[in-house]
């Protein structure tokens, strides 16, 4: 089954206690924090605070997604946080074994983020060091932009190279998600999708999201019927 990784990115700002309990209430465990340093993407966000704020208020997971320079210095802000996962981009580290190992040391799951641009080539030696493969669907930086294109046949890529390595890696997408690609996301392979602004920038945020889910709920059902 698919599931969904709300954004905080796209919330209000001045309305996290309502987001967060708009989640609770439909289930949702896990949330997404965008962290930007102005740097490594053009914005900025959220740092370790919102993750220690997150888990001092609610029993959630946290994706920490750090778009960020040196993300050798942040992580173990998060991990002392209480950030559960932690993702961090192959274009922002030299040493990517040792980051990953840092994160697993330190308790939390690592993940493995690409840019659209960045080759799965790039991860021939570095499988077997991420529990979770954050695959990028935008130039990071911004909520709200459109799904590229491009990405599609790397997504099928990534399920190809983690099926037949037989790892237990998490497939993930990130950027421009909505109900427009959400099923045909499902139906290849994606285990994770990050969702921001097409819940969050929404007219109304509990209607995006209950469509959102009852649509992974429905095709991620016909595509375990048709494997069956
Ligand atoms: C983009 C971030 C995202 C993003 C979510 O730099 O990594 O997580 O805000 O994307 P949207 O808003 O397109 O769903
Ligand atoms: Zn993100």
């Amino acid at each position: 089954m698919t599931n969904i990784s709300p954004s905080l990115l796209s919330v209000d700002f001045f309305r996290f206690d309502q987001a967060l309990a708009l989640l609770q209430q439909h289930g949702v465990s896990q949330v997404h924090i965008d962290v930007m340093d102005g740097h490594f993407v053009p914005n900025l966000s959220f740092g370790a605070e919102m993750a220690r704020a997150l888990h001092r208020h609610y029993v959630m997971r946290s994706e920490a997604h750090l778009m960020v320079e040196s993300p050798e210095s942040f992580v173990p802000r998060f991990l002392d946080a209480g950030a559960t996962e932690i993702s961090v981009h192959l274009e922002s580290t030299r040493h990517p074994s040792r980051l990953l190992q840092t994160i697993r040391g330190g308790g939390a799951l690592a993940g493995l983020a690409l840019n659209p641009a960045t080759p799965l080539e790039s991860l021939r030696y570095l499988w077997g060091s991420f529990d979770f493969l954050l695959l990028m669907s935008v130039d990071p930086g911004f909520g709200g932009q459109v799904f590229l294109p491009t990405v599609w046949e790397k997504i099928e890529q990534a399920r190809l190279e983690i099926d037949g390595r037989r790892l237990p890696v998490r497939l993930e997408v990130d950027g421009g998600v909505g109900l427009d690609n959400a099923g045909e996301l499902v139906k290849r392979g994606v285990d994770t999708l990050v969702v921001g602004a097409a819940i969050f920038a929404q007219r109304d945020p509990e209607a995006s999201l209950r469509d959102l889910m009852d649509l992974l709920t429905k095709v991620s059902h016909q595509k375990e019927e048709n494997e069956r």
